[in-house]
């Protein structure tokens, strides 16, 4: 038996269809918020009112939205499938991967249910709303700040991530508009190493070219038949 190895990137795209806005579409999240004001640590330390009441807004919306087809063909596909590793990794800080069952899921830019304290650095679960005036419950500091990393920190679990890329035989992208680095990187990094690359979007993505093939159309439609025939 060959061995073959998945990493599946995902991104704002594959929950549009649960009901979640993505950021850089039409109506997308960027369109009706400054991103310098509500995921960067500049504008946290600025106003942080203004960012812990984004992520309020957001967090019970994702927590109430289900996963659609596409989460659950990747749950799915990740039970059954034992050529090799399945590695998947999110860009999204919604929970839609785990609400369809998949087990290990690499929030790279973190997670909605949770805030973290920049004085003792203690992930706290959070599932309702925070306010930058609540103490830490481990050290009392008034210093919460959503556990989402903001443009100036570097995303999370970058070493396994690396290591995921240069083992992998198919790279899967999904839902996602290939402009925020390194995530949008990734897809070099794993052809370089000698994957067939494979993308799932809506539109061409920024990063295109590095794509051997691109598959046009909405996630929940298309995935499904992709995972089912490898
Ligand atoms: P974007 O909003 O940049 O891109 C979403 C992509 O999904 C677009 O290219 C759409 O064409 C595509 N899309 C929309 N609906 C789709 C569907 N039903 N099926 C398939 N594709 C669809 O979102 P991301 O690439 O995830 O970071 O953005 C990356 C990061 O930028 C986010 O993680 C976020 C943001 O700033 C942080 O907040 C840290």
């Amino acid at each position: 038996m060959i061995m073959k190895n998945i990493f599946i990137l995902t991104g704002a795209g594959i929950s549009a269809q649960s009901g979640l806005k993505t950021f850089r579409d039409t109506n997308g999240l960027w369109e009706n918020f400054k991103v310098e004001d509500v995921a960067s640590i500049e504008g946290f330390e600025k106003n942080p009112k203004l960012v812990h009441d984004f992520y309020n807004h957001l967090r019970p919306q994702m927590l109430s939205s289900m996963p659609n087809k596409a989460h659950l063909a990747i749950a799915d596909f990740q039970k059954r499938y034992s050529d090799g590793e399945v590695n998947l990794i999110t860009q999204n800080v919604d929970l839609l991967h785990e609400k369809a069952g998949s087990r290990e899921v690499f929030h790279m830019h973190g997670r909605i249910d949770e805030c973290v304290c920049q004085h003792c650095q203690k992930v706290i679960k959070t599932l309702s709303d925070v306010s930058f005036d609540m103490p830490c419950p481990y050290c009392r500091a008034l210093k919460l700040k959503p556990n989402i990393v903001f443009f100036g920190q570097m995303p999370m679990f970058m070493d396994e991530i690396e290591k995921m890329l240069r083992t992998c035989h198919i790279f899967i992208a999904v839902g996602t508009s290939g402009v925020v680095y390194p995530a949008a990187g990734f897809v070099m990094t794993a052809k370089y190493y000698g994957a067939e690359t494979y993308l799932f979007n809506l539109e061409k993505a920024e990063n295109n070219f590095y794509f051997d093939h691109q598959v046009l159309g909405k996630a929940s439609e298309t995935l499904p038949d992709f995972l089912e025939n490898i």
